[in-house]
């Protein structure tokens, strides 16, 4: 069964997209985040507060190929660091696989992330400084596993509705 990822640093709008996307295409979607939480009956924040960022690299793997390997078909949204732990990025070619990059640029992501971060819990603490200079060095080192998705979708300046109708146009 065919499974549709998208994948990008937080905040590019995975999970907004998604929903539309789901909606249009009529393909439920799945966001990676809320079934782990759903799983471990824990949040994000509580996962990486109790267990550690290592764990929850562990846990995201194993709830990702769960999600893969399940009869259903679905749109997967991914958290921002799915793609570049646990070899996961190699799961972006899988066979029945489309995934797709959600490309923001520095300023996109700052602007949505400052008035977003409180369940983010890389970011939750940095001033706006201190998160610009991260978001920077952070996007760079993972550019490299955001590439490695089939197709590359910009989100700088288009409304959710341009977005979802670039990848329904990747899709037909
Ligand atoms: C993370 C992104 C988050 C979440 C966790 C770690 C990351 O997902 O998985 O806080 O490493 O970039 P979103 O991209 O949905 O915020």
């Amino acid at each position: 069964m065919r499974k549709i990822i998208l994948l990008g640093y937080m905040g590019c709008g995975k999970s907004t997209i998604a929903k539309t996307l789901s909606r249009i295409i009529r393909i439920p979607f799945v966001d990676l985040d809320k079934y782990i939480e759903e799983k471990t009956n824990l949040s994000i924040n509580s996962i990486f507060e109790k267990h550690g960022e290592i764990y929850f690299r562990k846990v995201e793997h194993e709830a990702f190929l769960e999600l893969l390997n399940s009869s259903e078909s679905m749109i997967i949204g991914l958290g921002g660091g799915t793609p570049c732990y646990a070899n996961n990025h190699e799961l972006l070619k899988g066979e029945n696989v489309l995934s797709v990059y959600l490309r923001a640029s520095i300023d996109t992501l700052f602007s949505r992330l400052s008035a977003n971060k409180s369940k983010r819990p890389l970011i939750a603490n940095k001033n706006d400084e201190e998160m610009k200079e991260f978001i920077a060095m952070h996007l760079f080192e993972r550019s490299f596993y955001y590439n490695q998705a089939q197709y590359k979708v910009n989100v700088d300046n288009k409304t959710i509705d341009q977005v979802v109708l670039d990848i329904v146009s990747i899709l037909a």
